[in-house]
């Protein structure tokens, strides 16, 4: 039977059309009558054959998205599943993690999959100060076109915060950006042109490996060590063929978390002069650490091959959409004019706010506190993780970010578990979507960023028993568990 035979309306009730549909729909989710996945029909069908207007149907479905029970996808339809990490098709058809997307939050879910940070940590009062600062001293100003290098001030003002990081840079090196996500996007149509070869960690962030593949780049994968990738598995790629850029995660690397030693650095900063490559960094979380502060490649002496782009979206919050990069005297034409073509420039009065809380110190009395806050949650996840040793899972504690990336014990696969945990409402983030190619099934990236302590406590306690039922229960585990 199809879902809208099931829906019943009588407009003889006090509630309103959209509620008995809203409520209805949670029924059957609840009851397992409509599955994960399931696509629920057209708003056009479902409103005809209720005979209601169409409005009352999108206020059913938007009503689902907000508890967390429905997600859509822009020009496909509207899903039954949960929020904050889905399975996203990408145009190739392959399956992608969307961690990003904005989903509205059910209350329902515990969220490992998600590394973003919890909204009650944003700093809210401090901004409401500062936004009326702002609008008294800047009015009108504030809201003109900005110059697309960006806000002149707050560029010298990161340039000081990284000086105070021992990075030695100029502010005219320095382009404010919409977000990390763009500043991946503005240099790959730069310096990406259809076929060149670029190189990525294994395993990486899918969305920069999406960026590259936008621009027709021929993508290769070389397998990270504890202390970075593989130097004599690049050096072979390299003699092999040249490659135009290499994207890495040098700090609290996504997912992994692991930190590059110097050594490493030094070794690809040597190898990018002598084949001559580009080296982008992607700092998303440096200032997230428990222990020392990891270091950049800017650190590690001049070069004019390495692009750092500096989000702000994991420290801080990500719907501000604020980044930057300090790019190389060579780029900084060819770059800048990509930012123009991309959004003229990055929302002005954002950039005087951010400046004014990076020159009042409240980014480090910020970063302080989350620094607190997440070491907290760090040491009970792997207190919990520790005491679950003897199910067979493997994992280091991070020094830094905001994740745990778990081996599995063997004969378990992860989208086997995250299929099982999201029936328990536990969310986690199969480790095969941070590949490019033959993904490895064993990991699973727990992410404590957006859990309390009760979470993280009984969504662990969800995976221990899937992990040792499935066992008890001596299940096949090449064999899907559903
Ligand atoms: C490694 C990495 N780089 C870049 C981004 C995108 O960051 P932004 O929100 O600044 O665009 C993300 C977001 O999850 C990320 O994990």
């Amino acid at each position: 039977m199809n879902i809208e035979d099931l829906i019943k309306i009588d407009r003889k009730r006090d509630e309103p059309l959209y509620m008995q549909v809203y409520l209805q729909i949670k029924g059957m989710v609840e009851k397992g009558i409509i599955k994960e996945g399931a696509k629920l029909p057209t708003i056009r069908k479902l409103s005809k054959s209720l005979g209601v207007n169409s409005v009352t149907i999108v206020n059913a479905y938007h009503m689902l998205e907000e508890k967390g029970l429905a997600y859509s996808i822009v020009g496909s339809g509207t899903y039954i599943g949960a929020d904050g990490f889905r399975l996203d098709l990408s145009s190739d058809g392959e399956l992608e993690p969307a961690e990003n997307t904005y989903i509205p939050a059910g209350d329902e879910y515990i969220n490992f999959a998600s590394s973003n940070p919890s909204h009650e940590l944003f700093p809210v009062e401090e901004f409401k100060g500062i936004f009326a600062e702002v609008l008294d001293r800047d009015g009108g100003l504030a809201f003109t076109y900005q110059e697309s290098m960006g806000y002149r001030p707050l560029r010298e003002s990161l340039a000081r915060l990284l000086s105070e990081e021992g990075i030695k840079v100029n502010s005219r090196n320095i382009l404010v950006i919409s977000g990390a996500q763009q500043g991946l996007d503005i240099i790959s149509k730069v310096l990406i042109e259809q076929g060149d070869n670029v190189l990525v960690e294994r395993p990486t962030y899918a969305g920069a490996i999406a960026v590259f593949k936008s621009r027709g780049a021929s993508i290769s994968e070389v397998p990270l060590t504890e202390d970075g990738i593989n130097i004599p598995y690049l050096e072979e790629l390299l003699k092999k063929q040249s490659i135009r850029m290499l994207y890495v995660m040098p700090e609290f690397q996504n997912p992994t978390g692991i930190c590059y030693s110097d050594e490493v650095k030094k070794e690809i900063l040597r190898l990018s002069k002598e084949y001559r490559f580009f080296i982008v960094e992607d700092d998303f979380t440096s200032d997230i650490y428990y222990e020392n502060r990891p270091s950049s490649f800017l650190s590690c002496g001049h070069s004019d091959n390495v692009i750092f782009i500096k989000s702000f979206s994991k420290v801080f919050m990500p719907g501000l959409r604020l980044a930057f990069m300090v790019l190389p005297d060579m780029l900084l034409d060819s770059i800048q004019a990509a930012k123009y073509t991309s959004d003229i420039a990055t929302s002005g009065f954002f950039q005087r706010v951010l400046q004014l809380f990076l020159d009042k110190g409240l980014w480090r009395k910020h970063t302080e506190m989350l620094r607190a806050v997440y070491r907290a949650r760090r040491d009970l996840m792997a207190e919990c993780l520790n005491q679950m040793r003897d199910t067979g899972i493997m994992f280091n504690v991070p020094d830094g970010g905001l994740n745990f990336w778990l081996t599995l014990p063997e004969g378990f696969k992860d989208k086997q578990i995250y299929d099982e945990a999201i029936k328990e409402k536990v969310i986690v983030a199969p480790g095969s979507f941070f590949y490019l190619d033959s993904p490895e099934q064993k990991h699973l990236r727990l992410g404590f960023a957006s859990t309390d302590e009760e979470e993280i406590k009984n969504g662990l306690k969800v995976i221990r028993k899937i992990l040792t039922v499935s066992e008890n229960k001596n299940f096949s585990h090449s064999e899907p568990l559903l």
